[in-house]
């Protein structure tokens, strides 16, 4: 089974999607951290974010090691995964990898911007995850504040909107909803609850799938 979640910056697309492979115990990739890894590397050579070639370089010359950096959580890591995943030739680069382990026997649960558009098409459910802009860098402010890099609400609003502008705009592979993603706004549910409905609205939807399917026999 392959779960996409799609879904802008600080939905709550990672908590869910950890969430969902332990319920369905199936494995997990969360693939903004292979973008975040591209900027990293790029970052601590000294490197430009608008520097195409190399971003491109470092894409295919991706450092496992860095996905336990303590810098890849960061802001200023977050904004140059943005602006390297524009460039085409880096999402080609990580794609295969993105597919091999979404077809790993025990399943898995993929979760970014285009995993039911282009990454995992056939997905058996996907699921995209919004919530209104200011609920999200209230989010991102506290969870900011828990890990002692606390920063004004308002900056933390701005460089959101501008993500959100920057990963829904660019040509190859936008953020954007799959036509038959079931879609969850979590602005107005907690944690526990998100996990709930998208847990509920996936058993419906396979279920559904198994009825059309023997309907169809
Ligand atoms: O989910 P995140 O904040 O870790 O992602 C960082 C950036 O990586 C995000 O702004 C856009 C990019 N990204 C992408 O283009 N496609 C994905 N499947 C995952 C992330």
């Amino acid at each position: 089974m392959i779960i996409a979640v799609d879904g802008p910056s600080a939905s709550g697309k990672g908590t869910l999607a950890r969430a969902l492979a332990e319920h369905f115990k199936l494995e997990h990739l969360d693939t903004g951290s292979l973008y975040r890894c591209v900027a990293l590397s790029m970052q601590l050579a000294g490197h430009n974010f608008q520097d195409e070639a190399l971003a491109i370089k470092a894409a295919h010359h991706l450092v496992p090691e860095l996905i336990n950096h303590p810098a890849l959580r960061t802001e200023t890591i977050g904004a140059g995964a943005s602006i390297v995943s524009a460039y085409p030739a880096v999402r080609q680069a990580l794609l295969q990898f993105q597919r091999d382990f979404a077809h790993s026997p025990s399943g898995a649960v993929l979760d970014g911007r285009d995993i039911g558009t282009v990454v995992c098409p056939d997905a058996d459910a996907k699921i995209f995850l919004t919530a209104a802009v200011d609920v999200r860098a209230r989010r991102r402010e506290q969870e900011l504040i828990e890990c002692g890099m606390p920063q004004p609400y308002l900056t933390i609003l701005a460089d959101l909107n501008k993500r959100d502008e920057r990963d829904a705009s660019r040509p190859t592979a936008p953020l954007k909803a799959a036509p038959d993603a079931l879609l969850l706004d979590s602005s107005n549910l907690g944690k526990e609850n998100t996990i709930v409905e998208a847990i509920r609205l996936i058993n419906t939807h396979l279920l559904q799938k198994v009825r059309l399917t023997s309907e169809q026999s």
